[in-house]
């Protein structure tokens, strides 16, 4: 589309406090030149008059939106055609009924829609009633823009599978979420109050999506129950009008725990029964159900090979169930079982090929294949799924997380797509001939009619919805991606930038800058060259902690040792991996020579003195990727600081504080990456950073009164692997030092830890003078999950800048603890300008 911007970058800046909760739908206010208000419309016809039509409530969004945007007042009517000067919205079919024949629409695929400006009415038509209302939505992203260029152009889904799913649990916990509590469910029933849900909608509906799986993938059988069927029936009325359907995820043994029988077996006639009944019972609340989606026989949730039944008979159990309705069944391949790491050729990432590869042809038509992006597990680079090329007569689709489970959960800004693109762009090259995953995925490349996407998102009560302003971002291109995996990753991102933060030109540099920024930040200061996150994968999935890779049964292994590192994948020594994609694939893999950087130690292992194609080692990539991922993160907090004033306060300090909290995280990163694989080979930094720190102060080395020593576990996670705690829980302590750095100015960084279950509250004085004080609150402000231990996940730093310090200066931090947290301290840092330490 070609954009005359005529109101760009007026430099606006906005006072008024806002929430979040509108995300990139807000319409803020914007002046409107002549020229606009000659090309706004005066009224609005829709082609459907029944208020609960996705025709109807497009009207009333371009009618509230242009109220809301300038000022206008346009009067809505019904199936009316004479219609000069107003916008028109309804199906192709409705306006061929109700105004005759339309000459120059391309024929348009389903939700599709035909959006044209440059008549004398303005043209809004969708294939179906979807179609006309995200036609609607892009002419309101338009406006919003200030752009009122003159378009005729139409647009179709790349496939027809556009869903997210919800990790909600019926207690109204979400699995991996970061934004609150379920928009859906309490105390194991559906919420009574859904305007949440009903503003979710008018999100997804702007966005495309077509579907929502509203709970668990690790599903609740009560959900089945009559109370909650209808409870379902009730949130489907809300999406309805919105385009959105629902669908459900299922608990495989529901016929055993819920409806009592003795068995879950596929083919048991007892549970094919109850299946279709249950199913009958759904489609009697909410006819248009979406599907079903299936996690079986994966992570300790039940499934078909409890019967030696394959998992092609188990999607297919409820494929045959839904069929008569138009359901489709979304069949998880996450699937895999524990392995034993002494076993060289044991490879997780092989698991979903050699499950499903065998299967192919074997699924009813009407279930659909849910593959995540990568062999593991959402990390922050992995190779594509080789399962892409290996299912040709099955329908499938990609799995994406817009949660930000293994990335920061919603505590790091991380703007996505990049990593998504890295995976929708690889060409898979099956039988030699161009195969990019976004057109396997979307059934183009085998020929397949059902195909898409799908993305977990999570959102929660909170009024940001994911727990942060700006992962928004992420659900808001999930959408346009869906829909053309092709666009342009950062095209995407500044739609949506100038519909959340306004047109000033400023604002949508330097949010552009560290959104597209952010993702090789966050890889540069977590894990490299493939070797996944690098986090806790025990615990939170947050924090740094490299050794709980290996030595279990989880098969995210690193196979780290004194002198080498990564898993040797390929065919000739390792678990054969790299064989399971096509030829040219495999062998571009097999080699080291022709295996990328970023993705070395997911296909070989090599020693740490290994020279990459860059030159460097691998241990000095480590060291340097560290240093440089936390040195760019510490510029989003100063570039963030250079809008100040431009942006409403309320979400200004709410991303300050986010990204300030990042910068001081991401140093805790670096360190313990750097620092665990620095003691484990012994090789030293060439550039002497790694374990000397000249401007640091350990609090284990500081007079301490009511405070002792305490061993961190994981060690790395602990400057010189020691900290200081109080001696009990009603304890002050205080840590004294003498300042022996030349007189100056400096910012005074203190790294402590903030766990949950206390508030524990610090203060610093230079010579009994307070600089400053502190709280350990972090859980009622951070989204990520919280650790009750001195660990990776609450390592935190503060930071007081610009701190005037004479030679000789007695420095003090006084410690109140709180509950379980013992006003615990790791080191202090007194930075001289510019200095990141
Ligand atoms: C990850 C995640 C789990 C989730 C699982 C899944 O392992 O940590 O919480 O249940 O993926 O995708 O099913």
């Amino acid at each position: 589309m070609q954009n005359i911007w005529l109101l760009v970058y007026l430099g606006l800046s906005f006072v008024a406090a806002e929430t979040g909760l509108d995300g990139w739908l807000r319409y803020a206010s914007l002046p409107c030149s002549t020229q606009c208000h000659s090309r706004l419309p005066v009224g609005i016809v829709t082609l459907n008059s029944t208020k609960t039509s996705p025709v109807y409530v497009a009207g009333s969004e371009i009618q509230s939106g242009l109220k809301s945007i300038y000022n206008a007042d346009a009067s809505v009517t019904h199936n009316q055609c004479n219609s000069s000067s107003s916008v028109i919205v309804g199906t192709v079919e409705q306006y061929r009924r109700a105004c005759g024949s339309l000459v120059g629409i391309p024929e348009l695929a389903e939700d599709g829609f035909w959006l044209s400006t440059r008549g004398k009415e303005i043209q809004i038509l969708g294939q179906n009633e979807r179609g006309a209302l995200y036609g609607a939505f892009e002419y309101l992203s338009m406006l919003a823009q200030g752009n009122f260029s003159q378009v005729a152009y139409s647009t179709n889904p790349a496939g027809p599978l556009r869903w997210v799913n919800q990790w909600d649990n019926m207690d109204g916990s979400i699995e991996r979420g970061y934004g609150g509590e379920s928009i859906f469910f309490e105390n194991g029933t559906i919420v009574d109050d859904l305007t949440r849900v009903h503003q979710y909608a008018r999100l997804l509906a702007s966005i495309r999506i077509n579907a929502v799986v509203v709970n668990n993938v690790n599903a609740n059988a009560t959900l089945l129950t009559p109370q909650n069927i209808d409870g379902l029936g009730r949130i489907a009325e809300v999406f309805r009008p919105y385009g959105v359907k629902i669908g459900i995820s299922l608990s495989f043994a529901a016929p055993q725990t819920l409806g009592g029988l003795g068995s879950y077996d596929p083919q048991d006639p007892t549970v094919i029964g109850w299946w279709s009944n249950i199913t009958d019972q759904i489609y009697t609340r909410v006819p248009d159900m979406a599907g079903y989606l299936v996690k079986a026989d994966s992570e300790g949730e039940p499934g078909p090979q409890t019967y030696n039944r394959t998992l092609a008979e188990g999607a297919n159990l409820f494929a045959k169930a839904i069929q008569p309705f138009g359901g489709i069944v979304m069949f998880r391949a996450f699937v895999y079982n524990q392995l034993n790491e002494s076993n060289w050729k044991a490879d997780r990432a092989k698991a979903a090929v050699e499950f499903f590869k065998p299967l192919d042809g074997k699924f009813e038509d009407n279930v659909v294949i849910q593959i995540k992006y990568g062999p593991i597990d959402f990390q922050v680079r992995e190779p594509t799924s080789p399962l892409f090329a290996n299912l040709f007569k099955t329908n499938i689709a990609i799995e994406l997380e817009v949660t930000q489970e293994y990335l920061g959960q919603q505590s790091h800004l991380v703007y996505l797509p990049p990593l998504w693109k890295t995976v929708l762009d690889f060409d898979l090259r099956v039988d030699h001939e161009q195969s990019l995953v976004r057109d396997i995925v979307t059934g183009k490349r085998f020929n397949r009619t059902l195909g898409g996407s799908a993305a977990v998102v999570n959102v929660g009560t909170n009024n940001t919805w994911l727990g942060s302003h700006f992962s928004m971002s992420n659900l808001y291109a999930y959408g346009r991606l869906a829909w053309n995996p092709a666009v342009d990753a950062q095209d995407v991102l500044q739609d949506w930038i100038r519909l959340t933060f306004g047109l000033d030109r400023a604002v949508l540099d330097t949010i552009t800058n560290i959104s597209m920024q952010s993702w090789p930040a966050y890889e540069n200061y977590s894990g490299n060259l493939g070797i996944q996150t690098l986090t806790d994968i025990l615990y939170t999935h947050y924090g740094p902690n490299p050794a709980s890779q290996d030595n279990n049964g989880w098969g995210q292994w690193t196979r780290a040792d004194s002198t080498s590192i990564g898993m040797d994948r390929t065919v000739q020594n390792g678990t054969g991996y790299a064989g399971q994609y096509s030829a040219e694939v495999a062998a571009s893999y097999e080699r080291i020579q022709s295996t990328p950087d970023d993705l070395l130690l997911w296909f070989h292992h090599v020693n740490y003195t290994h020279r990459l194609h860059s030159g460097k080692t691998v241990i000095q990539h480590f060291y340097d990727a560290h240093y440089s991922g936390a040195e760019s993160t510490q510029g989003f907090l100063y570039q963030w600081e250079s809008l100040n004033g431009k942006i409403d306060d309320e979400r200004y300090n709410h991303i300050r504080r986010r990204l300030d909290y990042q910068t001081g995280h991401s140093i805790v990163w670096r360190d313990a990456i750097n620092d665990f694989y620095y003691n484990l080979s012994g090789i030293p930094d060439t550039v002497g950073r790694v374990g000397h720190h000249p401007w640091r102060i350990e609090a284990e080395d500081m007079e301490l009164t009511g405070y002792e020593t305490y061993k961190v576990s994981p060690f790395e996670t602990a400057s010189g692997s020691v900290a200081i705690v109080t001696s009990s829980n009603d304890t002050v302590g205080t840590a004294l030092t003498t300042l022996d750095f030349p007189s100056g100015k400096y910012d005074l960084a203190i790294n402590y830890y903030d766990l949950s279950g206390g508030q524990s509250s610090w203060q610093i004085c230079l010579n009994d003078r307070e600089v400053g004080q502190w709280v350990g609150d972090a859980e009622d402000h951070l989204s990520h999950t919280p650790s009750i231990y001195l660990d990776g996940h609450s390592a935190t730093r503060i930071k007081f800048r610009g701190v005037k310090i004479e030679k000789g200066d007695i420095l003090k931090i006084v410690g109140s603890p709180n509950g379980i947290e013992p006003a615990p301290l790791d080191y202090i840092s007194v930075l001289p300008q510019g200095v990141v330490d």
